[in-house]
């Protein structure tokens, strides 16, 4: 039997680590071919691509700084010139600054929106040119767009806030063209960003119903979810996997 996503062709962005290889990971088991972008660990992005490669998967790994307007329109040129379409785009890669907001600079400011939201406004703007109807857009977002517990988190909710209004806008642009656009917001994720054993850590669990982090491979499920054409009428929505935290 042929599998979901088989003949598709996805662009993880940040796809090295994280929850992002795993979303690389899980395409490419579902029949995806899967480019990743990486910019400062390409031994692991390329040990991604030989995972799924051993799996019998396609996969490529390309270099592209998320604030690099070039570079990540070079990716999505790259994929496309790899494997001859584009259905996929995940707009994972992100990241966090965390400070008091009298002390959070401009060039940190500056920085997280580029990576955060100016990466993903090119990046999908790129790839739509390319694709058809049945494409899907899923952003990477994060709960802390609707609930912000801590101190110290709000330039990162602020960009995270955007890509969940951002995702609303686009379902209205793009569902005539059939294309998909939806926003997937993790809670507390054990990766190398927010280690379930780091300091941050014992205050999350107390407020996450389960009681534990979540996993990349969970969040990586839903992604699939939504990639496969089981998910066509899904569209403009902001869905939280975050084991309760928002409860
Ligand atoms: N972990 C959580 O608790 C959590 C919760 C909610 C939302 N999220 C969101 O989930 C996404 C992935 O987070 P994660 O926890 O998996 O983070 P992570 O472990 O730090 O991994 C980040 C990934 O993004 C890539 N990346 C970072 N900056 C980049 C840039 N400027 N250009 C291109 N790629 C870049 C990294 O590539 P390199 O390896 O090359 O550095 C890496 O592949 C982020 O958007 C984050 O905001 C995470």
């Amino acid at each position: 039997m042929a599998k979901k996503l088989t003949e598709k062709v996805a662009l993880v962005t940040g796809g090295s680590r994280g929850i992002g290889a795993a979303i690389a990971k899980r395409l490419a088991d579902d029949g995806a071919a899967v480019a990743l972008t990486y910019t400062s660990s390409p031994q692991k992005a390329d040990e991604v691509v030989r995972v799924i490669e051993a799996a019998g998967g396609r996969a490529l790994a390309i270099r592209a700084d998320s604030t690099d307007v070039e570079a990540v329109k070079n990716a999505v040129a790259e994929t496309v010139k790899t494997f001859g379409r584009l259905d996929i785009l995940v707009n994972n890669a992100g990241t966090a600054i965390m400070a008091p907001i009298d002390q959070f600079s401009l060039d940190d400011f500056d920085r997280l929106v580029a990576i955060n939201v100016k990466g993903v406004f090119v990046a999908t703007q790129e790839a739509i040119r390319h694709m058809g109807k049945g494409g899907r857009i899923i952003m990477i977002g994060s709960v802390n767009s609707d609930i912000v517990p801590i101190a110290g988190v709000s330039v990162y909710a602020l960009t995270k806030g955007a890509i969940a209004s951002f995702t609303r806008g686009l379902a209205r642009d793009l569902g005539p063209r059939g294309i998909t656009v939806n926003n997937v917001q993790p809670g507390p994720v054990d990766t190398d960003l927010n280690p379930a054993d780091g300091s941050f850590a014992e205050g999350a669990k107390g407020i996450i119903a389960l009681g534990r982090y979540g996993q990349s491979d969970e969040v990586a499920s839903f992604v699939s979810y939504l990639a496969s054409p089981e998910a066509s009428f899904i569209t403009g929505a902001n869905l939280k996997i975050d084991g309760g935290f928002a409860a």
